[in-house]
C-alpha cells in the first residue's frame, strides 16, 4: 500500500516527504480553499516543492464530460509530471473518464460511496478509485466492508485499476482498509504523526537511554568504534 498526503500546502507537504515514504499529493476543492491563495501559485508551487515523479492528483470542478476533459487538458498542460485528474463519479463523469483515457491522461474517479460505483469507473478506465471511508461511516456504512467488495471485484474481474481510500479518522480505520487491500490511502499531512506514534515506541526508547547513559554518558556508537 502507498501513502499519500492530502493537502494544498506545499510547505506542509514539504516537511512530511523529507521524513515520510509518500508517493503524492490528492488535493479537492475544499482543500485548495482552505489555503485561500492564488489557484495557479498554489499548484504549481505544489508541482515544485514534490518533484516531476510524484503523483499530483487535481479535482475537475466541471460536471458535463467534454467541458472535465477540457479543464483535465488545461490543468495537465499547466502542472506537468505525473499528473491525475479527479473526475467524480456521476454519469458524466464515466464519459470524461473514458475521453481522457483515449487521450491517455491518467484518472483518479472520486466521491465513491459504493461498490458499483467503483466498478463502473473501473470499467470507464480509471487508474484510481477514492472511497471515502469515514464519510460512509458517518452515514452508518460499513465502509471497510465496501472497499473490501471493491478490492475482491477487482481482483475477480482482474481489473488494473487501484483503490486509493481517503476520508479517514482514526489509525484504525487506515489499518482495516490495508487490510482489506486497499492499493494507496491519502491522508491530511498531521495525521501521519498519528500513524508512526506508539507510547510503546517512546517507552523502549528512553529505557534504551537509560541504560547506555549509566555505562557510557553522553557518547554515541559513532565516537566510540
Ligand atoms: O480528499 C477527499 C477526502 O479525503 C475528504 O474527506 O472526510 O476528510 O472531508 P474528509
Amino acid at each position: 500500500m502507498i501513502y499519500l498526503a492530502d493537502s494544498a500546502c506545499a510547505e506542509a507537504v514539504r516537511g512530511l516527504i523529507d521524513l515520510f515514504p509518500i508517493e503524492g499529493v490528492t488535493t479537492n476543492p475544499t482543500i485548495i480553499t482552505r489555503e485561500k491563495g492564488e489557484l495557479s501559485a498554489l499548484l504549481t508551487g505544489m508541482r515544485k516543492t514534490i518533484g516531476p515523479d510524484m503523483m499530483l492528483h487535481v479535482q475537475t470542478m466541471q460536471t458535463e464530460a467534454c467541458a472535465m476533459v477540457r479543464e483535465a487538458i488545461a490543468l495537465k498542460d499547466a502542472l506537468g509530471g505525473n499528473f491525475y485528474i479527479k473526475i467524480p463519479a456521476t454519469a458524466q463523469g464515466l464519459k470524461a473518464i473514458r475521453l481522457l483515457k483515449q487521450q491517455n491522461i491518467q484518472v483518479t474517479a472520486t466521491a465513491i460511496f459504493s461498490t458499483q460505483q467503483a466498478l463502473l469507473c473501473a470499467r470507464a478506465g480509471a487508474d484510481f478509485v477514492a472511497p471515502y471511508v469515514n464519510k460512509l461511516s458517518d452515514i452508518c456504512v460499513n465502509a471497510i466492508g465496501v472497499v473490501g467488495e471493491i478490492a475482491q471485484l477487482f481482483r475477480e474481474f482482474s481489473l488494473p485499476t487501484r483503490i486509493l481510500s481517503a476520508s479517514f479518522r482514526n489509525v484504525d480505520q487506515v489499518n482495516q482498509v490495508a487490510l482489506m487491500g486497499s492499493h494507496a490511502i491519502t491522508l491530511p499531512v498531521p495525521f501521519y504523526d498519528k500513524l508512526i506514534y506508539h507510547p510503546m515506541t517512546d517507552l523502549a526508547l528512553e529505557g534504551f537511554d537509560k541504560d547506555w547513559q549509566g555505562v557510557y554518558g553522553e557518547k554515541k556508537p559513532g565516537d566510540m568504534i
